[in-house]
């Protein structure tokens, strides 16, 4: 049985009870200001993400556009994470730490930027084309950014997380990409990660049944080869075993009385490639 609570937007609630908190007005409130900031951010960066910037100086605009906008970036300092976000470039699934790496055309990246502002967190990512793009590779940004969207077509009160899921699942494997089990989307508010956990496959109808106030990811990440990741030596990278191309697109939502709202979508319409 799945247990919700109510929360009032000042609640400190600490650990992933495995409840699902139910937010009110203050909370939404509190993620469209942080989900404002966050995609703000990635918009910032759309003239700079192009061959030769490294994705360290990449990281310096993210951390700067972060505390100017009143923000803390929830990543740096996050279980020994040291930087204000994730860059995942080609065959890396998520987690890609910035640091000296020069972007070259060709290369598909994802930049997952999370700002912590009011205490509220607003975790989104999207995919950016490094000059000229494979199709193959364009292709499967596309088909990724498409599962999101057909994600959260199925995010409404009375629905399950497995309807979201199922939506992913289905249009990926239309197109024989393996989709990710290793990670997944996850509850999000005054804390990072919270309950429940948004898996991103699985059999519509299942897992726990969406109500107005729940606030969670959804993170799908879709590989052009197999599903299967592994976790290199620094703790955080995780790649293709096969070394496949690997895309992902983020947004954190909350169910309203009639459907979602998106609090990470993009002020300057730059949510989908080609920006
Ligand atoms: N932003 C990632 C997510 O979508 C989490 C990054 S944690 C880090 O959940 F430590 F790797 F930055
Ligand atoms: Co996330
Ligand atoms: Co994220």
């Amino acid at each position: 049985m799945t247990e919700y609570v109510s929360v009032a937007a000042d609640d400190r609630a600490e650990s992933r009870s495995g409840v699902i908190k139910l937010h009110g007005a203050e909370g939404f409130a509190g993620m469209r200001a942080a989900g404002h900031l966050a995609a703000t951010i990635l918009d910032a960066l759309v003239p700079h993400v192009v061959p030769g910037v490294t994705t360290g100086e990449l990281d310096d605009i993210v951390y700067r556009m972060t505390v100017e906008g009143g923000g803390v970036p929830a990543t740096l300092g996050y279980r020994g994470f040291t930087r204000s976000c994730c860059t995942s470039i080609n065959h890396v699934v998520c987690h890609g730490i910035p640091g000296d790496k020069a972007l070259k055309a060709g290369d598909i990246v994802n930049i997952d930027v999370t700002p912590q502002l009011d205490g509220w967190h607003g975790d989104t990512s999207r995919m950016f084309l490094v000059g000229d793009v494979p199709l193959k590779a364009k292709k499967l940004v596309d088909v990724t950014y498409e599962c999101l969207i057909l994600g959260l077509e199925q995010a409404r009160p009375g629905n399950h997380l497995g309807d979201i899921a199922n939506a992913i699942q289905q249009h990926a494997e239309k197109h024989r990409y393996g989709i990710v089990r290793d990670f997944c989307g996850h509850g999000v508010g005054r804390l990072f990660h919270d309950s429940p956990e948004v898996v991103h496959a699985g059999r519509a109808g299942t897992g726990p049944e969406l109500r107005p106030g729940m606030i969670f990811t959804v993170e799908p990440m879709i590989n052009l080869g197999r599903a299967d990741c592994k976790l290199l030596d620094d703790g955080w990278t995780a790649v293709t075993r096969d070394r496949s191309l690997s895309a992902q697109f983020e947004h954190s939502i909350g169910i309203t009385e009639d459907g979602c709202e998106i609090f990470t979508a993009s002020p300057m319409g730059l949510d989908r490639p080609p920006y």
